[in-house]
């Protein structure tokens, strides 16, 4: 057992967990069960693959951000004083096993914030699962569990696809953050009161919104994108002011930051990613660009 939320995710607990394990006397023939949600996931995966070098780690996920997300993929790791995730591992589990039926006893919020990934993995590689998204959406919304093993199953199979072209994200891993890069920008401006998903909502509208302004995508993708999240009851616009300044700061566009570049991962259409091999993200020198994008979720 670790205590509740993010706090969960230090290095006090690494050690804690490890120090149990060898006073337990357990051995390289040890395998971790990670039993709970993305904490726990990533706090225990990290305990694995630093315990005696190493040892198998299985993810058995029970909030749907771990199911769809953190599970998936190998990234483990602890929090630090200067940011999140920062002291960490890939460690990729031996197996995750997920039962939808966990997902029943979320609250509202938890559960909504792993639909905003999954939103975010229809638009990186698959219109059809959109599609059925679109289709399910209050379904989905309202946790109809004849809907809930598909969307497991498709959310993983789209990050597990993507992460095993790209393990250690050189490439096209970086289309994950598809969302996350004004997402980010408005969780930490917001002081962490919106919560990663729904944070990640208002990027995926601003970021679909800058895709099509800068040319890259369709004009209906926007509206398209904003309308299901809206109708899967994630946030589409802020209701409290945040200052643009503040948002561009976090994200690193201030004079500092490399010739004023920010690097985006945006999309060319429902279901497909604009970039190349060359260049998996598009970079975007006009701040303007990115202050209109900001506008049509209410930033500014
Ligand atoms: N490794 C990765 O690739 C990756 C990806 C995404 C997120 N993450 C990490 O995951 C964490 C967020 O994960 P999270 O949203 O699952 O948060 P969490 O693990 O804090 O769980 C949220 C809450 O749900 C409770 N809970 C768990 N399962 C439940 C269930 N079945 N019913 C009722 N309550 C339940 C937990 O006790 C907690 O209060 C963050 O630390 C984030 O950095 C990691
Ligand atoms: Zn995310």
């Amino acid at each position: 057992m670790v205590p509740e939320g993010e706090q969960a995710k230090s290095r006090a607990e690494w050690t804690r967990l490890s120090d149990q394990l060898l006073d337990l006397g357990f051995g390289r023939d040890a395998a971790i069960i990670a039993l709970g949600g993305g904490v726990v996931g990533d706090l225990a995966g990290f305990v694995a693959a630093t315990y005696l070098r190493g040892v198998p780690v299985v993810q058995v996920p029970t909030t749907l951000v771990a199911m769809v997300d953190a599970a998936i993929g190998g990234k483990t790791g602890v929090d630090t004083g200067h940011g999140k995730n920062l002291i960490g591992a890939f460690h990729q589990p031996a197996a995750v096993v997920a039962d939808p039926r966990c997902l029943l006893t979320l609250t509202d919020r938890n559960y909504r914030s792993g639909l905003a990934e999954a939103v975010k993995h229809a638009i990186i590689a698959d219109h059809q699962y959109f599609g059925w998204l679109d289709d399910n959406a209050e379904g989905v919304a309202g946790r109809d569990l004849k809907l809930l093993a598909p969307l497991v199953e498709t959310s993983v199979r789209i990050k597990a696809e993507v992460v095993t072209r790209d393990e250690r994200e050189a490439g096209p891993r970086a289309h994950l953050n598809l969302g996350h890069t004004i997402g980010h920008g408005i969780e930490q401006a917001s002081g962490y009161r919106l919560r990663h998903g729904e944070a990640v909502a208002l990027g995926l509208v601003a970021e679909t919104s800058l895709a099509a302004n800068l040319g890259l995508a369709p004009r209906d993708l926007p509206p398209r994108v904003k309308t299901l999240l809206d109708r899967l009851g994630l946030p589409v616009a802020l209701t409290e002011p945040l200052r643009p300044d503040v948002v561009l700061n976090v994200m690193g566009y201030d004079k500092k930051a490399s010739r004023g570049t920010i690097r985006f991962s945006l999309p060319s259409a429902v279901g497909a990613m604009a970039g190349t091999p060359a260049a998996w993200t598009v970079p975007v020198t006009d701040q303007g660009e990115i202050t209109a994008a900001m506008k049509t979720i209410g930033i500014g």
